[in-house]
């Protein structure tokens, strides 16, 4: 494998627990977390504050055209402007949930994705990470885990951060996402078929992470 560290690829849908887990992952092996959804946060934050039309064509593009992500210390700046707060609310995610089904948003953001994992060392957590942004990546994860279960985690992760809604409008909201990413025609969610599938349900974040840093050291050292 040369001496290059290895990239780790998380995918799967909304609440299968990817962000927890390639967090304490990441913390596990001393590698740098890319949180790929955040940096389409950032770019969805800047076309709903600025008015920008959400559809392909030369608006778009030349909106999108200077724009910078980027991911320093745990937070996301779009322009320098540090916007880590500013991207979580329902709002962004909707349109996000959008954004990412355009090819110019896309086309954007995949290369700062790819140039983020170059060095390698990198856990990189989102839809399509083991698929399109790194194919060649040594060890990929698809996490899944009951509608059920992923609308309870995320019902008890708003309330957590002071926002209230019901579970079932949380259940429905996590129904449309998924419709909405497996169904786009750009980068569509959907396991690599190299993929080691874990269904979370039923397992604590530790057991998680442990099945997934004996994986990765018998894949790593069966490829050296
Ligand atoms: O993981 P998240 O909730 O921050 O992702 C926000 C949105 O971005 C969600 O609708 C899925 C989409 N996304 C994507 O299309 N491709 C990625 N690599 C990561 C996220």
């Amino acid at each position: 494998m040369g001496s290059r560290k290895p990239v780790i690829a998380i995918d799967g849908p909304a609440g299968a627990g990817k962000t927890t887990v390639a967090r304490r992952l990441a913390e596990r092996l001393g590698y740098t977390l890319v949180e790929t959804g955040t940096m389409y946060r950032a770019v969805a934050f800047g076309l709903v504050r600025d008015r920008v039309p959400q559809r392909d064509g030369p608006e778009l593009r030349k909106y999108l055209e200077p724009l910078d992500v980027s991911l320093a210390g745990g937070r996301v700046y779009l322009n320098g402007e540090d916007v880590t707060g500013a991207i979580r609310t329902h709002e962004i995610a909707e349109a996000t949930s959008r954004a990412t089904t355009l090819a110019a948003v896309r086309e954007k953001v995949t290369p700062l994705q790819r140039r983020a994992a170059a060095g390698g060392g990198v856990v990189l957590e989102g839809r399509d990470t083991g698929t399109v942004v790194c194919p060649d990546a040594q060890v990929k994860f698809y996490l899944t885990a009951s509608l059920g279960t992923r609308a309870g985690r995320r019902h008890a992760e708003l309330a957590a951060r002071g926002v209230r809604a019901s579970l079932d409008r949380v259940r429905e909201d996590v129904r449309a996402r998924d419709v909405q990413d497996e169904t786009r025609e750009l980068a569509p969610l959907k396991r690599a078929p190299d993929a080691i599938e874990l269904d979370t349900s039923d397992l604590t974040v530790d057991e998680v992470v442990e099945r997934m840093l004996t994986a990765i050291a018998t894949r790593c050292s069966t490829r050296s």
